[in-house]
């Protein structure tokens, strides 16, 4: 499937069949797909929760105001961010590169994200966003359905998952085979709107 087909026909899917486990291969697609996102100095911020324990996914479920693809969907992935991947041994995050250029590039990572707790958050969030999409795109191009969801108390999944400190939950994705039919798009946005020309006015 080529990646405009999967952009056009990537549907939020909230009940699945219960009989189409992902196999093994195609999960480890999926997570490549979340391994070759871009992240800033590429950072990798990504710590994917997979919940495959059926008591967590209804105390999941309850923190989720019961929404039924958290228990229905194959697989229930919580992508969190880690706020100071930023300052953990940086230097593996260029450690293929010659060392005066990883000490480079090292260097004015640190510079960059010092100091600023706000950015670094961000970027936690911006690089779990991104990969988010990727694994949803490399899952319809697999045949299977998904659904972000943001719709939970974000404290209570923390407890639930034991979230480390400085770690976010940026959304769960739920992923399976739909069993529905997509609803029809919500509704867009004038072009105008949505592409602003050179500045804001
Ligand atoms: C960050 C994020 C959070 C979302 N949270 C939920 C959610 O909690 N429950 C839900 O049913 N859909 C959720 N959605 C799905 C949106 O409602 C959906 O993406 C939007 O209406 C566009 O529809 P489409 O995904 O079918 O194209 C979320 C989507 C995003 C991107």
């Amino acid at each position: 499937m080529n990646v405009f087909t999967a952009l056009e026909t990537r549907r939020s899917i909230r009940q699945y069949t219960s009989n189409n486990p992902i196999p093994q291969a195609h999960f480890d697609a999926l997570i490549n797909a979340v391994r070759v996102s871009p992240t800033s100095f590429n950072i990798q911020h990504w710590r994917i929760v997979r919940v495959l324990d059926s008591a967590l996914r209804h105390q999941l479920q309850e923190a989720a105001w019961g929404q039924e693809q958290i228990t229905g969907a194959q697989e229930l992935l919580i992508l969190c961010g880690d706020i100071d991947a930023w300052q953990k041994n940086p230097e593996r995050y260029w450690r293929n590169l010659e060392t005066d250029k990883q000490n480079y590039i090292v260097n004015m990572l640190k510079d960059f994200y010092s100091s600023k707790s706000q950015l670094q958050r961000d970027e936690a969030i911006r690089s779990c966003a991104i990969a988010a999409q990727s694994l949803m795109l490399a899952a319809k191009a697999l045949g299977y359905d998904s659904n972000p969801m943001i719709g939970f108390d974000a404290d209570d999944v923390g407890k639930i998952i034991n979230l480390p400190n400085q770690h976010v939950v940026t959304m769960m994705i739920t992923l399976g085979k739909a069993n529905e039919a997509a609803g029809v798009r919500g509704g867009d946005i004038p072009l105008n709107e949505l592409l602003v020309m050179n500045t804001f006015s």
